[in-house]
């Protein structure tokens, strides 16, 4: 779902005409839709469509691109598009809070609008369909659907800034907007910064607490996290431009160097800043005179707005100066372009242009820059990126200005040029290289893959304690089946933790029971623990016939065979260099705590920290460490006393399920554990395994919970 469809539908002569939208959030997933199952819906672009017409494009768009047009009125579209949308949030979202209008009735048609959006998905969504709700214009969308199919997967995306609080608070209807927001399993945005404003929103606005990015709604988990958009970088770097023919440039542009932008003709881009530092940089930098080009490529864009019309006034007038003060009889400094240019032609002018001159005052992400990368397959150019676009957080060896500052950019326009060409190289092929690990489909299967799973939880928000009835049922599940699985973790679950190895040590009663349990032939029972593979294989010696996954599941052991196995033939442990320092900086300034390594994850332990200093240096740590792990193969965890960041592909619950492979026949399964680590493994498993997580905690996965590990040992005593 999203307000535009990627085709906008234009009449002439009578005729409708289908045309493409330009914009970061329909060009961005256009492919990646292709290549997905389900429907578009969106609003085609035009209004108050005469009925008799309606159902000729509704049967067009849905069977040629499996669209799904939502019809607005003109007066509906005035309220939702040209006011609330575009007059409040968006100019709001980007920190243009003087260009904010609050206006009752448009809050009112935007509420209104995106209830017939509501009213359309419902016609084709079922009660468990996965719905990626898209952007600003639907704000309101993930609650009202929350409320119409409570057990959809629902995740919504912002492709804009999302600003701090000082700024979101001024919005008269704050607390319905997040709500609304609120409805959604998953809220993605393009930065960790975005993430954390949205969160610190929540807190201070809505009350609503976080851990890690979880919040509580209504005893559902909602989960905000980033993921930066990416392109299709793999089109752009093989597209071919048909040879000795210039889509745009004539000859005599050709042979200049060209400085380009493209935009669609918007408050937030710096269009009018970015034209006064080509001023300044004509000024300053004489020399280029006569020899320079700036291509200014202006798509037009919510052309009813009056400040939109008021910037394309100054911009028109801005343009018209610098020409009238510059140019010469055979030379024009700015070529400016008021119109949409094909994705083709944009190519090849990346590809013509010597310098990228990209400087939003602030952008959500801002896709041009890193088109204009991947369209480089000579890795030449030169990148001008504003610290104020979502970009800039992974385009860091471009040179970065602040789009305010006119004599900066102005230098770096000189820079740029005079930029030597194995810089631009090494520069761009760092970037392109970044740009190709995270592409639009990866990103696509990130979010999806983490909104999911993530749906998923909704259902066991409340786990029940381990009473003696519900043991008994165990038990009876037990004796009733013929082939049974059972995962057990050591430290926290069959014994109380501690630093101490020797307070630790298995006691007979714990040999005695694994033994017994273990020797039963229908029986598999793997001890899946955190500690080292050494140490395991010697304190449960004793029990032949007992697997073991060690290490948090790094490496399994079969009795059977008699030898330790990877989970992973090559563990990448470069990532560790990166979070290392960051860990040890906060062992400095925290007494008591410490790192843990191991190959696969690194933890931040603090059980002997002062608490409330340990919980301050927490959350200050961890938003260090989001923007890291952002978009690599590594995730955060938080346990007991511990913070973690650990290579995904490694897990207990991977370990887990690598057995499960081997036992097809299993009717029983039993996971039992206590931290993060389990909480990994319970998620993984099968529905109908058995889960006990010793401690109450309120958003585990786990069925049961059980308050010390003396609830386990008697379950296992009346199992055996
Ligand atoms: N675009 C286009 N033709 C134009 C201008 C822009 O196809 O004349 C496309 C451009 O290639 C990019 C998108 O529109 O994919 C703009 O996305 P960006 O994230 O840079 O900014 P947004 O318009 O979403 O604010
Ligand atoms: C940005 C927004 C999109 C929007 C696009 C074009 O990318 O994030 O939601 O569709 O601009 O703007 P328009 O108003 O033409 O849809």
């Amino acid at each position: 779902m999203s307000n535009r469809l990627p085709v906008h539908i234009k009449t002439e002569a009578n005729k409708y005409l289908f045309e493409r939208s330009v914009g970061g959030l329909t060009t961005g997933l256009i492919n990646l839709f292709k290549k997905m199952k389900g429907y578009w819906i969106g609003w085609p672009g035009i209004n108050d469509i005469p009925n008799k017409d309606k159902s000729k494009i509704y049967n067009k768009l849905k069977k040629d691109y499996r669209y799904v047009p939502v019809f607005l009125r003109n007066d509906e579209f005035e309220g939702f598009y040209n006011g609330f949308s575009n007059s409040t949030i968006w100019p709001l979202f980007h920190y243009q809070s003087m260009h904010t209008t609050y206006d009752q009735s448009q809050w009112d048609t935007y509420k209104d609008v995106n209830k017939k959006f509501c009213k359309k998905i419902l016609e084709y969504a079922g009660k468990k369909d996965v719905i990626w709700v898209h952007d600003y214009q639907l704000l309101l969308l993930p609650g009202m659907l929350r409320k119409a199919l409570p057990e959809a997967t629902i995740g919504f995306f912002l492709h804009i800034p999302f600003p701090s609080q000082e700024l979101f608070r001024l919005i008269p209807w704050r607390q319905e907007v997040l709500e609304g927001m609120l409805g959604s399993d998953l809220i993605g945005f393009h930065t960790f910064d975005y993430t954390r404003h949205f969160l610190s929103c929540c807190l201070r606005l809505a009350n609503r607490e976080n851990e890690f990015g979880m919040m509580k709604v209504d005893n559902r988990p909602v989960y905000a996290d980033t993921f930066p958009m990416g392109i299709d970088v793999k089109k752009f770097f093989d597209f071919r431009t048909k040879k000795n023919k210039p889509v745009l440039l004539n000859k005599d542009l050709a042979k200049k160097k060209i400085i380009l932008s493209v935009d669609r003709l918007d408050i937030s881009k710096g269009m009018l800043e970015r034209l006064i530092s080509f001023e300044r940089f004509l000024e300053k930098y004489p020399q280029w005179i006569g020899k320079v080009t700036y291509i200014l490529i202006c798509s037009p864009s919510r052309t009813h707005i009056l400040n939109y019309q008021i910037l394309k006034k100054k911009l028109d007038e801005l343009v018209g100066n610098i020409n009238g003060r510059f140019s010469t009889f055979n030379w024009t400094p700015v070529n400016y372009i008021y119109q949409s240019v094909s994705q083709e032609g944009l190519i090849d002018l990346y590809r013509r242009a010597h310098v990228a001159f990209v400087t939003p005052l602030r952008d959500g992400m801002n896709l041009v820059a890193k088109e204009y990368l991947a369209s480089r397959n000579d890795y030449k150019g030169v990148l001008i990126l504003s610290e104020g676009a979502g970009a800039c957080n992974e385009l860091g060896e471009a040179l970065i200005v602040n789009p305010n500052d006119v004599e900066q950019m102005a230098d770096s326009l000189n820079n740029a040029l005079m930029l030597p060409v194995d810089e631009q190289k090494k520069r761009n092929k760092i970037m392109i290289t970044r740009l190709r690990r995270y592409d639009i489909y990866r990103w696509g299967e990130d979010f999806m893959e983490t909104l999911i799973e993530k749906g998923k939880k909704g259902e066991q928000l409340t786990n029940i304690e381990l009473t003696e009835p519900i043991m008994n049922r165990i038990v009876n599940q037990y004796k009733s089946a013929q082939r049974r699985v059972i995962f057990l973790d050591y430290d926290g679950t069959l014994v109380t933790s501690s630093r101490k190895n020797e307070k630790v040590l298995p006691n007979n009663e714990i040999l005695k029971l694994l033994k017994k349990l273990s020797s039963v032939k229908s029986n598999r029972v793997v001890l899946v623990s955190r500690r080292n593979r050494k140490i395991l294989r010697k304190w449960f010696s004793g029990c032949k016939y007992l697997d073991i996954v060690a290490e948090h599941g790094l490496w399994i052991y079969r009795h059977k065979e008699n030898s330790w196995e990877p989970l992973e033939q090559h563990v990448d442990s470069e990532w560790q260099a990166h979070i290392r320092p960051i860990l040890e900086t906060y062992v400095d300034r925290t007494p008591g705590a410490y790192i843990e390594e191991k190959p696969h994850s690194l933890t931040w332990n603090y059980r002997k920290s002062d608490p409330a200093l340990a919980e301050i240096r927490l959350r200050e740590m961890t938003i260090n460490l989001l923007s890291i792990v952002a978009g690599k193969n590594l995730e955060i965890l938080r346990g007991n006393k511990v913070v973690g960041v650990k290579l995904n592909n490694i897990s207990k619950g991977k370990a887990a399920l690598r057995i499960l492979e081997e036992e097809s026949e299993a009717d029983f399964m039993m996971a039992v554990g206590d931290d993060w680590t389990d909480e990994e493994m319970f998620a993984s498993l099968p529905e109908t395994c058995v889960t006990i997580k010793v401690k109450y905690e309120e958003l585990s996965r786990a069925k049961y919970f059980t308050k010390s590990p003396k609830g386990i040992l008697t379950l296992l005593d009346k199992i055996v």
